[in-house]
């Protein structure tokens, strides 16, 4: 698959998170095989722009092209200036949010909400390419509820205006999170679009991503949840794709090394303070399967001090290794 210049090889790509998919967290999956890694959404009002938040999401030191960085809003001339300053920042493909089911997204209109209004979507696509010299990207859901699934109808009002990739996640806005994902829609849209189609939703694993790829016939898939403390799923992915075969997982010491390397980029990138409360549902999501995580967790939430933290969760592994080796 190609977005605009860029091949994105693997077809794999790490979804946009809030509070998750910030720069030590896309460094480290585009390092263990994720072919893309979309930024945190960030907001398209320029009022917020000088925020310590909009100020760490506009950081991309260090990372591999191409840099995608996805913008929120409601208006078309603001995500158009939204979208200049984040190339002037660094972002080789701006992507569009309008998959976002959160309140304080859709309560001002934005993320989701917008696939009501089909005539604003083409506003503001048309607005986006025209403003940037980048490819614009965009990430939708099914539809704003069942009864309204017009991902087909937006597919092609985001290819006429100038979209080059468009992600689409197998549920509505009503459905937040709930239920399964499904993927005729998906297909559906990838049969009417020109452009590269991206499915989201539920992938979990090697073999789920097989299934979704065959399923939907897109372009790549979009991994979000199924990549929390298993970075190792785009490898995973790539493998199963290649092979057919599900590759031998990371060994408890990896896992272990892995974090702990995770943990200094976030203590370095957020300071000492946000880095340790930041890091903490990475631990969680890190140990959860290993026996004795319960009690780990209790000891990390008590500690705000980096290096506090980080000799828990160097012991932990250490005695587990013990353990294995006694
Ligand atoms: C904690 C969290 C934060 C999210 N933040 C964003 C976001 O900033 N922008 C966006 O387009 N989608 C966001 N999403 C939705 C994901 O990108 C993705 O579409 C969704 O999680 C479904 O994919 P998955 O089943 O692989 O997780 C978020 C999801 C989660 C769980």
């Amino acid at each position: 698959m190609r977005i605009g210049p860029y091949p994105i090889v693997p077809n794999l790509v790490l979804a946009p998170m809030a509070g998750i998919t910030d720069r030590p967290f896309r460094q480290l999956c585009r390092r263990l095989g994720a072919g893309l890694a979309v930024s945190e959404m960030t907001t398209s009002d320029p009022r917020l722009w000088h925020t310590e938040k909009s100020r760490l999401r506009a950081d991309h030191r260090g990372e591999d092209a191409p840099i995608a960085v996805q913008i929120a809003g409601y208006d078309a001339a603001m995500m158009a200036a939204a979208a200049r300053h984040n190339v002037e920042q660094g972002a080789q493909i701006v992507d569009l949010n309008m998959g976002c089911p959160a309140k304080k997204v859709c309560r001002v209109d934005a993320g989701s909400a917008l696939l009501k209004d089909e005539g604003l979507v083409a506003a503001i696509c048309a607005a986006v390419v025209a403003a940037v010299e980048v490819p614009v990207t965009l990430k939708i859901r099914t539809g704003y509820d069942r009864t309204r699934r017009n991902a087909v109808a937006i597919a092609k009002i985001a290819q006429d205006a100038g979209i080059a990739a468009l992600t689409v996640h197998g549920r509505t806005r009503e459905d937040h999170y709930e239920g399964e994902a499904e993927y005729e829609t998906i297909a559906a849209v990838k049969r009417a679009a020109r452009i590269p189609v991206i499915a989201n939703g539920d992938v979990t694993s090697a073999r789920k991503a097989a299934d979704v790829l065959r399923a939907t016939g897109a372009d790549a898939v979009m991994i979000g949840r199924g990549a929390l403390g298993n970075p190792w799923i785009f490898k995973e992915i790539s493998h199963f794709l290649a092979t057919g075969t599900t590759s031998v997982p990371p060994s408890f010491e990896e896992v272990g090394a892995t974090l702990l390397e995770h943990l200094d980029e976030l203590h370095a990138f957020y300071g000492a303070g946000r880095g340790v409360r930041v890091a903490r549902k990475h631990i969680q999501w890190y140990c959860q399967d290993h026996a004795g995580s319960e009690g780990l967790w209790l000891a990390v939430n008590r500690v705000e001090c980096a290096q506090a933290q980080r000799a828990l969760v160097a012991e932990f592994f250490a005695a587990g290794a013990r353990e294995k080796a006694a």
